[in-house]
C-alpha cells in the first residue's frame, strides 16, 4: 500500500534519513521504533509531503514514495490527504481555541470525508466517549490524554485508508497508554492500515504485524513485531534488559 524506497531527507546541510526504505501492506499495523533524534518524525513528515526527499543524493539516486502504486513524493500535503492518508502529528496538536466538535469537523474537510461526516462523528464518539461529553469545550481545556484522543479522532474524521501516528502515547501516564494502544489496535481491526511510531514498544511491537528499528537515520533492523520484541539489541537498547 505504502512503499518508501531508499529516501534521503535532511534540513539544509544536515542529512537525517539515509537510504530509508519501509513498506506497509494493505490492512497491516506496522511500527517504527528508534531513539530520540533518529529521524522518526522526519520520516512521517516526508510521507505526508511536509518534507521532500533529496534528489540524487548519494550513489543510488533520489529514492521515492508510492501509495497504491502512485508516486506521492513531491505532492502537496493536501493532495496526499485526499488520497486517503491521515496523520496524528507529534504532540497531539489541535486548535486550542476551537471546540472539540469544531476540531473534529475540520478533520472531515476533505472531499472524501464530507458526506460521511455524521457517521464518522458517531464512530469517533464510540471510540472516545469522553470526547462526546466534552463536545463544546475549547480544546485548550482538555487534559493531555483527551487532547491525544482528539488528535486521533480528528485524523479519523478524514476517513483515511492509512493512518500515520507519531508517538501518540507521549507524555501519558501508563494506564492511559494502554487505552490509547488498545484503541489503535481496534482502529486497525476495523480495516484502517496503521503506521505507528511509538516508544512504548511493549505495547506497540506486540500488536504490530511488522516493525522497523530506525537508528541514526538508518533502518538497522526489521521483522515481525514479536521477533523484534525478542531481539537482544532491541531488548537491551529499548527495554534495558
Ligand atoms: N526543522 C528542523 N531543522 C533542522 N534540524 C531538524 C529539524 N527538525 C528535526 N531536525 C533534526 O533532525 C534530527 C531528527 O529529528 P526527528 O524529529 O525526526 O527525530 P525523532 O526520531 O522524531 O526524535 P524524537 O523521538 O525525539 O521525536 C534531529 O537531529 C533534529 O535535531
Ligand atoms: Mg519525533
Amino acid at each position: 500500500m505504502l512503499k518508501v524506497e531508499a529516501i534521503n531527507v535532511g534540513y539544509g546541510a544536515l542529512q537525517v534519513l539515509w537510504e530509508v526504505s519501509v513498506e506497509v501492506g494493505e490492512g497491516e499495523l506496522v511500527s517504527v521504533i528508534g531513539p530520540n533524534g533518529a529521524g522518526k518524525t522526519t520520516l512521517i513528515k516526508t510521507i505526508v509531503g511536509l518534507l521532500r526527499p533529496r534528489a540524487n543524493h548519494g550513489s543510488r539516486g533520489g529514492g521515492r514514495i508510492t501509495f497504491r502504486g502512485r508516486r506521492i513524493d513531491g505532492l502537496a500535503p493536501e493532495k496526499i490527504v485526499r488520497q486517503g492518508i491521515a496523520v496524528v502529528p507529534e504532540g497531539a496538536r489541535v486548535f486550542p481555541e476551537m471546540t472539540v466538535l469544531d476540531n473534529l469537523k475540520i478533520g472531515a474537510a476533505v472531499p472524501r470525508a464530507r458526506t460521511r461526516q455524521a457517521r464518522s462523528l458517531a464512530e469517533v464518539f464510540a471510540l472516545f466517549p469522553r470526547l462526546e461529553e466534552r463536545i463544546a469545550q475549547p480544546a485548550r481545556t482538555l487534559s493531555g490524554g483527551e487532547r491525544q484522543m482528539l488528535a486521533i479522532g480528528r485524523a479519523l474524521m478524514a476517513c483515511p485508508d492509512l493512518l500515520l501516528l507519531d508517538e501518540p502515547s507521549l507524555g501519558l501516564q501508563p494506564t492511559l497508554v494502554k487505552g490509547i494502544m488498545d484503541t489503535i489496535r481496534r482502529i486497525n481491526e476495523r480495516g484502517i492500515t496503521v503506521f505507528l511510531i511509538e516508544q512504548n514498544i511493549h505495547f506497540s511491537l506486540r500488536m504490530s504485524h511488522r516493525g522497523y528499528v530506525l537508528e541514526h537515520g538508518r533502518v538497522v533492523l526489521e521483522g515481525k513485531g514479536s521477533e523484534l520484541l525478542g531481539n537482544p539489541h532491541v531488548r537491551l537498547s529499548y527495554l534495558g534488559v
